[in-house]
């Protein structure tokens, strides 16, 4: 008896699974079928765009169509990417009940961002970058999967704000809005998104705003690219929170004040980009920031010197005996800055340095010597530019030790003769303009009065450049014809470094960087229809105001000479009733008017009170 319930049991368990087997590929095969058809819509949607061809091949296993990611027989991506798709995005997307990938990257659909991606309520990776979005992100942005991961819509026409509801999606790591046309503003709340790994932003037309000191909360943050998208003011000291920062990107702002010196301690930081601000004040070490690779800093307002410790902070581990630092740095730009005083005979020592560009800048002294016992094959420095400088004495032969494929000492004060090394085709713009340089029959130097010397011959030279013909032959051929190439395409593409002219009708003992320096928002004291006023000071000494003018305005030899006229005039007066015009200080882009500064008031509250008087 018991064995026959306990065959029957098995029976009916047998039927029963057997049921829900047929049933669930029963079920499986409906869902297959409806996701064929549902890829077929989509094509249909979208036009049937030549470079989709679901539709002729029908009777295939639609996994194996192309742009169609299957896992276990279910759709879960769709990887479109270059497609010519042009029309909006279809609401059929979202009938995969799987989806978590979608690529619609360099297409050219068009329309505004769908809210019918809402309903792809497992989707993580979400890529409409390169296509031609236009208008406004939905308010309600966050209905967007909960799961989602990776969102990327840059490089398409999409403008207002960044709505602040993009906050809510706090499973984000990557988000890219770069190179859109977004005119407004974006949410300080974008600091709320910690599991942030990559944030680009750049690009934008954003109405001008400081940076939001949030951003000191995304704490995982690696990649931050926030260039050209009108950031004024200073950088915010939450920036050196970052720990796990790689990038920053910060360049062709209006950003002023000082680099904080925190930022030059954070130690995964690899790459800092801060070009075409107008950022003042000494690189202020320590520099602790042991990973940077790049360094580029150029067009801003840096004085003082090349910090003495700089190269040392990037030698890691012992100090090797053939003097060559295990410094991780690659690049270092610092040109269109005040630096001023000599070049630290170390920095070529570094290993892997392949970029060195200080062009103006006013750095002076000689340019230091290599001494041949201390020459190493493997240092090599591509690029070095120095030009447009105020260096003096004499341009030393050994700088060929370091094979550079550009070399630019042009805009010195160098003396003497052209070492013959470098009297060859590839350096003949590279010494010009240095009305000390002679040369044995070299471009359009002029000769030496003297035969070189014997010294002079360079004869030390000889057994490494040897060494170098017979190691590396090839190698010069191919650095020859690269290097040839180089100069003949380099286009004069300069960066026009702001020309500061300060002009003075007292004696004043503030220079030009003291000026500049001053104007941050701390010094701010007060504002009107023509300007702003701030008040500098030198130390606890606040003796002058200046007044900033013209902010943005656009070239124009008539406002210029306008403003030269009255210049003119209030100059020239000495009155004891009127605040005296110190000077001022002119560039293209913005004027700066030098005053006495008044302790007590604005200068129309002081001008009224002596009026009283
Ligand atoms: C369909 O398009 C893909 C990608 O464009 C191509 O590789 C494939 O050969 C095409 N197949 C047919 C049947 O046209
Ligand atoms: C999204 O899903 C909801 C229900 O889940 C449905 O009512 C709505 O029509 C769907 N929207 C689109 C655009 O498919
Ligand atoms: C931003 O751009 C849109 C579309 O071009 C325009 O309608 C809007 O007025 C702009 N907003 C601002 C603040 O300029
Ligand atoms: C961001 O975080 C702050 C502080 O935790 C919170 O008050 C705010 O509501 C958050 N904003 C968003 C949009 O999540
Ligand atoms: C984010 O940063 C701001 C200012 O830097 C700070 O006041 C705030 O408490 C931070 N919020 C969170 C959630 O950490
Ligand atoms: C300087 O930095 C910018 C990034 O802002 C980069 O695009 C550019 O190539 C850099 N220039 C040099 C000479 O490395
Ligand atoms: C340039 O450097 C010299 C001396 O090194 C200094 O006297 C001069 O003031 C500096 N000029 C500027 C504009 O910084
Ligand atoms: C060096 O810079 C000067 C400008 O200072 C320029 O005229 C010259 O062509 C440059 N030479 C090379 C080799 O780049
Ligand atoms: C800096 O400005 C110059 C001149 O305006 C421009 O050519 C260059 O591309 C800018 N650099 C960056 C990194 O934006």
């Amino acid at each position: 008896m018991a064995s026959l319930y306990l065959v029957r049991g098995i029976l009916m368990l047998t039927l029963v699974l057997l049921n829900i087997h047929i049933l669930k590929s029963n079920c499986e095969s409906i869902t297959r079928d409806s996701e064929k058809a549902a890829l077929l819509k989509l094509e249909q949607d979208w036009g049937k765009p030549a470079a989709l061809n679901w539709s002729s091949i029908t009777n295939t296993d639609h996994c194996d169509w192309s742009g169609v990611i299957c896992t276990d027989g279910f759709v879960t991506g769709l990887s479109l990417a270059g497609r010519d798709l042009y029309k909006p995005i279809p609401k059929a997307i979202c009938s995969f009940k799987n989806l978590f990938y979608i690529d619609l990257s360099k297409n050219q659909i068009s329309g505004s961002f769908r809210t019918s991606i809402f309903n792809c309520s497992r989707l993580q990776h979400l890529d409409l970058s390169f296509n031609s979005l236009f208008g406004f992100l939905p308010a309600n942005i966050h209905k967007l999967s909960p799961k989602l991961a990776y969102l990327n819509l840059a490089s398409n026409s999409l403008s207002g704000s960044i709505p602040s509801a993009i906050c809510q999606l706090h499973g984000l790591r990557f988000l890219h809005l770069d190179n859109n046309y977004f005119n407004e503003s974006y949410p300080a709340e974008l600091g709320n998104l910690s599991e942030l790994r990559v944030l680009s932003l750049a690009y934008n037309p954003f109405a001008p705003g400081r940076m939001h000191p949030q951003f000191g909360n995304l704490s995982n943050i690696k990649y931050l690219w926030m260039s050209n998208m009108n950031i004024v003011g200073e950088i915010p000291d939450t920036m050196s929170q970052l720990s796990q920062l790689r990038l920053l990107d910060l360049s062709s702002n209006r950003l002023n004040g000082m680099i904080p010196s925190r930022v030059w301690r954070l130690r995964s930081l690899e790459m800092l980009y801060l070009v075409n601000n107008s950022l003042c004040g000494h690189i202020s070490g320590p520099i602790e920031a042991m990973s940077l690779t790049e360094i580029n800093v150029s067009n801003n307002l840096l004085t003082g010197r090349i910090p003495e410790d700089f190269e040392n902070n990037f030698i890691s581990g012992e100090v090797p005996t053939n003097l060559i630092l295990h410094a991780p740095l690659q690049v270092l730009v610092l040109a269109g800055n005040m630096l001023s005083g000599l070049l630290p005979s170390r920095i070529w020592y570094m290993q892997y340095l392949k970029k060195i560009d200080l062009r103006k800048n006013n750095l002076s002294g000689e340019i230091p010597n290599i001494p041949l016992d201390t020459v190493d094959l493997s240092m090599a420095i591509d690029t070095i530019d120095l030009s447009e400088n105020h260096l003096s004495g004499p341009i030393p032969a050994s700088l060929i030790y370091l094979r550079p494929t550009l070399l630019n000492l042009s805009n010195n004060q160098l003396t003497g003769h052209i070492p013959p090394v470098f009297q060859i085709n590839e350096f003949e713009q590279s010494f010009l303009s240095n009305p000390g340089l002679c040369s044995y029959n070299f471009g359009n130097y002029p000769m030496c009065s003297t035969q070189p010397g014997p010294e002079e011959q360079d004869k030390h030279l000889k057994r490494p450049i040897i060494i170098f013909l017979i190691l590396g032959s090839t190698m010069l051929v191919f650095t020859g014809i690269f290097c040839f190439i180089k100069i003949r395409s380099r286009k004069k593409h300069e960066a026009p470094s702001p020309q500061w002219k300060l002009t003075t009708f007292q004696p004043i003992s503030y220079n030009v960087e003291d000026i500049l320096c001053g104007l941050t928002n701390n010094n701010l004291v007060g504002r009107g229809g023509s300007g702003k006023v701030y008040k500098i000071c030198l130390g606890n000494n606040c003796k002058i105001a200046v007044k900033k003018i013209g902010n943005g305005l656009k070239k124009d030899g008539m406002l210029e000479k306008q403003f030269q006229a009255e210049i003119g005039t209030l100059g020239s007066i000495r009155h004891a009733n009127i605040v005296k015009l110190l000077g001022f200080i002119s560039t293209s882009e913005s004027k700066l008017l030098i005053y006495e500064y008044m302790e007590h008031g604005s200068l129309y509250d002081w001008l009224h009170q002596r009026d009283k008087d």
